[in-house]
């Protein structure tokens, strides 16, 4: 697909957090057999492989969005490629956006159209080219803490959807957005954001604010509250369907974690991983050691555990609106 506003070098103007916790986890999920950033779909069966269940979700998402050949789709925050990929496969013109250099490579190097762009500098020249669109796991990165503290996340969220909306062709007969996106429980608030800013290790070990400002300074971002994503398209967008998945990411979040920790622990792990996790922390001491605490201190797992758990997975189908 021609357009001309992307960036060519490897460099992009994005949230040096997000940018930077990707680089973190580069090598590390990789080398545990892990190229996808998201949940798969188990429908109650976790003894689904993992490849299967990544599918599942990949291929839930195509459908939901009608992707099929010719559809233009844009995937927001494409990680790996696995979606992009799908796509192509089904005769879809699919391109990708990441602020990951490392994984526009990946990308690229199977042949996939990635660019290196951050999704609120997609230019006028992007409007109008789209069937629909996927965001599948970014959503997550659009809001800071700092913004919180500023009272900007409603802003974000709606200049979120009127950019998606931009990017729609309004001739187009698909005109859908899917979104799976982490979402804040009610039953479990996140910390204040002035909390959220501060280092993980002033709290106690394993505590919610742990785990919390782990989870928020470690990959830069924040969730939305339930309902906050829908307000905020309002007249642009109508949600059409919306699926609870907490127990599927609860399930691929196990299976990751295992995997992560067979990687960490082994000889491998020893001499081809660690050299680059203390190298990264050398360069980023703050954000390293929060990452690491999040790896250590089974953050991302504890967000799906419990009954009910602290957030709330929604995939969200957002019908275009005139
Ligand atoms: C959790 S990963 C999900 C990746 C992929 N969708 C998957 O399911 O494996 C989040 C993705 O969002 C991308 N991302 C974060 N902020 C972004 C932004 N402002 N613009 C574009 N992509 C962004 C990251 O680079 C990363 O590829």
């Amino acid at each position: 697909m021609q357009l001309e506003s992307d960036a060519h070098e490897n460099t992009v103007d994005a949230e040096p957090t997000v940018v930077n916790c990707y680089e973190f986890f580069e090598t590390l999920f990789p080398a545990s057999g892990l190229l996808d950033l998201t949940d798969g779909m188990y429908y109650g069966d976790d003894s689904i492989p993992y490849d299967e269940a990544q599918g599942n979700q990949c291929n839930w998402l195509l459908d939901e969005v009608g992707c099929t050949s010719g559809s233009r789709i844009l995937d927001i925050g494409c990680g790996n490629g696995r979606l992009v990929a799908a796509a192509q496969r089904r005769g879809a013109d699919a391109v990708g956006i990441t602020v990951s250099p490392q994984q526009v490579n990946r990308c690229r190097s199977q042949g996939l159209d990635v660019r290196l762009m951050n999704y609120r500098r997609l230019g006028d020249d992007w409007n109008g080219r789209f069937d629909s669109i996927i965001a599948n796991g970014s959503i997550e990165h659009f809001v800071q803490p700092r913004d919180i503290l500023a009272r900007r996340q409603d802003e974000i969220y709606r200049e979120m959807f009127e950019i998606f909306h931009r990017l729609l062709d309004p001739s187009s007969s698909a005109r859908r957005v899917a979104t799976t996106v982490i979402h804040q429980h009610d039953r479990t608030p996140m910390p204040p954001a002035e909390v959220l800013l501060r280092s993980p290790w002033r709290f106690r070990w394993k505590s919610p604010e742990f785990h919390f400002v782990s989870l928020q300074r470690g990959f830069g971002g924040s969730y939305p509250h339930l309902g906050q994503l829908e307000r905020c398209a309002a007249s642009l967008f109508q949600l059409s369907r919306e699926v609870d998945g907490t127990e599927d990411y609860r399930v691929t979040s196990e299976m990751g974690n295992l995997a992560v920790r067979k990687t960490l622990f082994s000889a491998a792990g020893f001499f081809d991983v660690w050299p680059h996790l203390i190298g990264f922390v050398a360069r980023h001491p703050s954000q390293g050691a929060t990452l690491l605490a999040m790896v250590t201190g089974g953050s991302w797992r504890w967000q799906f555990q419990g009954s009910p758990p602290p957030t709330k997975l929604l995939r969200q189908v957002w019908q275009y609106l005139e």
